[in-house]
């Protein structure tokens, strides 16, 4: 079994081939963090790995002992994961351990969403308990070691033992303790737009932290951060990951102390959170996945590529290749009707589509976005024969039909916020604060997501709709709910999140067939919470070709290639003004899942066969594109980032597509190699390059089969745009390798 429980050495080792996780009930009973890396052998004891000699205090543990589940407030200086306060106003907490089991495969969480097992064997877990009789506080620690996998999944769980209230106020998800500080700290931030862009900084004594206050995960930083050593590059090294399967506020956190170790954490961010526990009650955090890597960046993307796609992400969609679709947005924003959006579905049709969806201003009286959200009603002026008589005739086309809905919001000029002002979140007798002319519905109150559930299942159920695109387009402003009492408003916005986890579980459950795509504004709530009701998310608003290089990038370091949706737009960009070539931008989208985001009736003839071209190739190669392993080979932010290459193989590595792109055209440039990764070094490959077949120039032999190792070795030749036809900015080009 992975899980060993050494009742000598009190010690527990979670292991399986690639990764070790080794812990120790210490003599004071704490329990103590040993060991997080590559395998080790197991029945050994690892005891010796943190000598129990240095306490700091002459009767305690304290710094720079490394634990489980750290505690502040009796000698550890470093941040806690835990901070509950007891009756008497203290958070001291001396938490002993009390007990052990193992669990075949892997519990899920009440409410909240988490990886899970499909099969017996594949994953084992162990609960450890730790106990306060003091206070009266069980904390049950959840770990998970999948077989084949180098991740180990946390969460831990808070039961109130005693008889009077407790009051959690910090309950990280994960701690973890590292013996050494020369690590470097990986963020995805940046904000709306730009979206998870790669940040990576030494780390400093002190602590650094990336979080939200704002209600959702958002676009400023991402719940997913790795350690990698300086010298870790994408294909070599060591590095850590932690990511948090939660769509709220949260906090990643590392310390380095003085000693020159560090401290991860990683949880619901503690500020201004505050969740009272009553006798009896259990407050369960989400789950943290942590992943170790000795294959540098490559193998850490990998294992969450991997375990989100398969066993985070769930429904029908999980496994299944998904639809190019036609996105209304940009094409027509609020201005169109019945007829406008049939000749747009109409031209999608003929150029190989898959679905039409039908985004933002399709209901109420939403001509811009001053009104009606909240109004799920179908606007009759726009759409005489309801959505119904649309989707029907999308379908009569051969198309799927998709809509676009914004359930968490209500616009102030709204027959909803007529009805229902203290549906909104707000603080009484206080002015609301205004973000795009609307507000947030309070999800902590059930008979609002009651009142969601009814509402939206109405509008699912009153036509043939296969997609949804859920956005939420506003930060939650003036916090607190009018069902909360005052010293419960602490709770909110976990409440919020936990509302909007029921909303997402009830429609995925009552429609299943339905692929769900999660929005806010873009890639804001673009977070491992929301892979498990959503398989997709929409990527960012910014669809611009060289912008979408660095988001991508930076957001395949945690997600894969199927959960993010690439569109191609219309030039000049909308968000940036620039003209990419239509290749270019589809050569982009390719490395996720395609759709188009412009109005096809007014694409010239030359386009047209463009995009009919796109389409094809990309139908032929779609499940490697959307599921294919991928790997990041050079990006944009290397150097001067004018250069991106990435690629993904296939299963069976019979055939890999690899992406190049340059952003300005530079004169006169050398040759050029790139080392391709994943490869079977056995096996010829042939290599063709799209879009033009006659755009092999310089890159080997024409026509003849390479080897494996070759490419991944001495490298694909890349070539150089020729002298006399230099190839301008914004250049790409896609090579196919099939198998000889
Ligand atoms: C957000 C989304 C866009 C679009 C608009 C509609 O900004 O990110 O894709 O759906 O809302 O209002």
């Amino acid at each position: 079994m992975p899980i060993e429980w050494n009742g000598d050495s009190r010690e527990f080792h979670l292991r399986n081939d690639r990764i070790s996780y080794v812990g120790r009930v210490l003599e004071n009973r704490w329990l103590g963090h040993l060991y997080f890396g590559p395998a080790l052998a197991g029945g050994r004891t690892y005891a010796h790995l943190v000598p129990g000699d240095f306490y700091g205090f002459s009767n305690r543990l304290g710094e720079p002992i490394p634990l489980e589940c750290p505690i502040s407030g009796s000698g550890d200086y470093r941040p806690p994961a835990l901070v509950v306060e007891g009756a008497d106003g203290s958070t001291i907490l001396d938490l002993g351990y009390r007990s052990h089991r193992l669990i075949p495969g892997k519990p899920s969480l009440p409410g909240l969403p988490s990886t899970y097992v499909e099969f017996g064997g594949e994953a084992e877990s162990l609960e450890i308990v730790l106990a306060d009789s003091i206070v009266g506080l069980e904390v049950r620690l959840l770990y998970t070691i999948y077989r084949d996998r180098p991740v180990v999944v946390r969460s831990v769980a808070l039961a109130n033992t005693g008889q009077g209230p407790l009051i959690v106020r910090c309950a990280m998800s994960a701690s973890l303790d590292l013996p050494d500080a020369a690590w470097q700290l990986i963020t995805l931030s940046g904000e709306w737009a730009r979206e998870r862009h790669v940040e990576r900084r030494d780390l400093r004594p002190g602590r650094q932290s990336v979080s939200s206050l704002r209600g959702i995960s958002g676009p400023q930083h991402n719940p997913f951060v790795a350690l990698a050593r300086a010298s870790t590059t994408e294909d070599a090294g060591e590095a850590v990951g932690a990511a948090l399967v939660y769509s709220g506020n949260f906090l990643a956190e590392a310390e380095v102390e003085p000693f020159g170790t560090a401290r991860l954490r990683m949880g619901i961010n503690p500020e201004g959170f505050a969740w009272l526990l009553e006798p009896g009650a259990t407050f369960h955090a989400p789950e943290a996945v942590l992943a170790w890597s000795s294959e540098g960046l490559d193998g850490l993307s990998e294992a969450y590529h991997s375990l989100f796609r398969e066993r985070l992400a769930r429904g029908s969609w999980r496994d299944r290749p998904r639809p190019i679709l036609l996105n209304s947005w940009e094409a027509t924003y609020f201005d169109f009707d019945e007829a406008r959006l049939a000749a747009i579905a109409e031209s999608a049709r003929d150029l190989g589509m898959e679905m039409f969806v039908l985004d933002d201003g399709w209901f109420g009286h939403r001509d811009d976005d001053t009104t009606s959200l909240g109004d799920w009603q179908v606007d009759r002026r726009k759409l005489p024969g309801g959505l119904e008589a649309l989707a029907r005739s999308v379908e009569s086309m051969g198309l799927r039909f998709g809509l676009w809905i914004e359930p968490e919001m209500v616009s102030r000029r709204s027959n909803l916020f007529g009805e229902h002002p203290d549906w909104a979140v707000g603080v009484p007798a206080r002015p609301r604060t205004e973000s795009r002319n609307q507000y947030v519905l309070d999800m902590a109150r059930p008979e609002v997501v009651d009142y969601l559930f009814e509402t939206l299942s109405a509008v699912l159920g009153s036509a043939p709709i296969s997609y949804v695109k859920w956005d939420m387009n506003r930060a939650v402003t003036e916090a607190h709910s009018a069902t909360l009492p005052a010293w419960r408003q602490g709770e909110f916005f976990q409440r919020y999140v936990l509302g909007l986890y029921s909303l997402y579980e009830r429609l995925t459950k009552a429609f299943p067939g339905i692929l769900f795509e999660s929005c806010a504004s873009g890639g804001g709530r673009f977070d491992p919470g929301m892979l498990a009701y959503a398989p997709q998310a929409w990527t960012s608003d910014d669809t611009d070709a060289v912008e979408r290089l660095a988001i991508q990038w930076g957001t395949s370091l945690a997600y894969p290639p199927s959960s993010m949706a690439a569109h191609v737009s219309a030039v000049p960009n909308h968000q940036v003004g620039r003209i990419t070539p239509l290749a270019t931008r589809a050569a982009v989208a390719f490395f996720g899942v395609l759709g188009y985001e412009l109005d096809p009736t007014k694409l010239s003839e030359s386009e047209r066969a463009e995009v009919a071209d796109q389409v094809a190739f990309y139908k032929r190669w779609r499940e490697l594109l959307q599921f294919g392993r991928f790997h990041r080979l050079c990006g944009p932010f290397d150097g001067d980032g004018n250069e991106t290459a990435w690629m993904t193989v296939a299963s069976d590595r019979r055939a890999a597509i690899v992406g190049h792109y340059e952003v300005l055209s530079r004169p006169n440039p050398g040759p050029r190699r790139i080392r391709l990764r994943g490869l079977d070094p056995g096996t010829l490959y042939r290599v063709s390059v799209w879009p033009d077949a006659a755009d092999m120039a310089g890159a080997g032999p024409a026509r003849q089969a390479i080897g494996g190792d070759e490419l991944m070795n001495a490298g694909l030749v890349i070539g150089s745009a020729r002298r006399d036809a230099p190839a301008g900015d914004f250049r790409a080009r896609l090579f196919v390798l099939e198998a000889d």
